[in-house]
């Protein structure tokens, strides 16, 4: 089973769902000695099983398959999917294709979408939003995988290690993507920095912690690994790697557009995510949303609009916080990087 102490480099490449994680970029960092991983989230069991594939034939080092836990869903009311369809019909955006109402099923069945992960058997398996099934983790240590849950809080990590999983993933609130909350509206959101929580982690867990949120370069490493992480988790830092899917606007705005600054927004796909600050996520502030991930859904017909037409105002641009450090190169040169500035921070 897979150990943190046999990484090259303490870095994990964090999983990215909606195609920034491709297999090139998994591979890439796998291949430098540290975990590429696979953001499979609203993936089919067919792109899994060739996403798992490809990379297989591309590296032998670590691999991540990551997928989001679901919570139970009824179907939102007529009227409220019509009021969330209106808000976004009075964007101001023609986007061609209709919003409808949207069906069930509302979101994949998890049981399928890890078939191809038994069958190729990745060293890693990570889940955001929740706790697992108990035989979900006993089929994984079964096959030799090692898993990993989000938690954004102690109460969280408490009931991570007690469920028998491996390892802790303290995400921060400076972290780009989906809050990994259990509950999608938690009563309270302590919002700890990822260093905060990690050091939490580390007085109160005994499995180990890898940090996530706002770790752009050696240094935030070497402060994570000094609070207590066995490693970090880095995701916007990948967003403009040559390898990663990240959308041109996606990587443009990241670059070229640092005072924009990141909030968070349920906008997008009814659950709290953070991104780069654009209309939508302006124009949405105060407009009604249907639970994660219907909405995710109803947008979808917007957001691949705004890539086609390379419109950065109405994409999700998840990002950390840090964005405005991001550095666009090949993924096996900006580990390079993180390594030597690592190697420094540590003298
Ligand atoms: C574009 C993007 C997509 C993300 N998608 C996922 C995902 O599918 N699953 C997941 O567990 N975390 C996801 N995250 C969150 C990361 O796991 C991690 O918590 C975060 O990237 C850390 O903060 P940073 O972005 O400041 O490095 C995503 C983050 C970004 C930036």
């Amino acid at each position: 089973m897979f150990r943190f102490d046999e990484l090259a480099l303490p870095i994990i490449q964090a999983p990215m769902a909606g195609g920034v994680s491709t297999p090139a970029l998994v591979a890439a960092v796998a291949n430098a000695g540290a975990i590429g991983s696979f953001g499979f989230a609203y993936s089919t069991p067919e792109k899994i099983d060739a996403d798992l594939r490809q990379a297989k034939s591309l590296t032998k080092g670590v691999v991540n398959a990551n997928f989001f836990v679901f919570e139970p869903l009824d179907a939102p009311e007529p009227a409220q999917q019509q009021q969330a369809i209106d808000a976004l019909k009075k964007l101001p955006v023609s986007i061609e294709s209709a919003y409808t109402a949207i069906e069930p099923p509302f979101y994949p069945s998890l049981e399928q979408q890890l078939e191809p992960v038994w069958a190729h058997r990745p060293a890693i398996l990570t889940f955001h939003f929740g706790l697992v099934e108990a035989s979900i983790i006993e089929q994984a240590h079964a096959l030799g995988i090692a898993v990993g849950i989000t938690a954004t809080n102690l109460e969280q990590a408490q009931a991570i290690e007690n469920s028998n999983a491996d390892f802790i993933v303290a995400q921060g609130i400076e972290a780009g993507g989906h809050r990994g909350t259990f509950a999608a509206d938690p009563p309270e959101d302590a919002a700890l920095s990822a260093i905060e929580l990690t050091a939490l982690l580390r007085a109160h867990c005994h499995i180990p912690t890898v940090t996530a949120g706002g770790i752009m370069d050696g240094a935030d490493i070497n402060r994570a690994l000094e609070a207590g992480a066995h490693a970090a988790q880095l995701g916007t830092a990948f967003v403009c790697c040559d390898e990663s899917g990240a959308t041109q606007a996606h990587k443009t705005l990241m670059l070229e557009q640092p005072q924009r600054g990141s909030v968070l927004t349920k906008g997008f796909s009814g659950r709290w995510a953070r991104g780069i600050r654009n209309e939508f996520i302006d124009l949405m502030q105060n407009e009604p949303t249907l639970p994660f991930p219907v909405q995710n859904t109803l947008t979808g017909p917007l957001r691949q609009w705004a890539a086609r037409a390379n419109n950065g105002e109405y994409q999700s641009l998840w990002a950390g916080s840090a964005y405005a450090r991001a550095r666009a190169m090949p993924a096996a040169a900006l580990l390079a990087k993180l390594a030597q500035e690592l190697h420094q921070a540590q003298q």
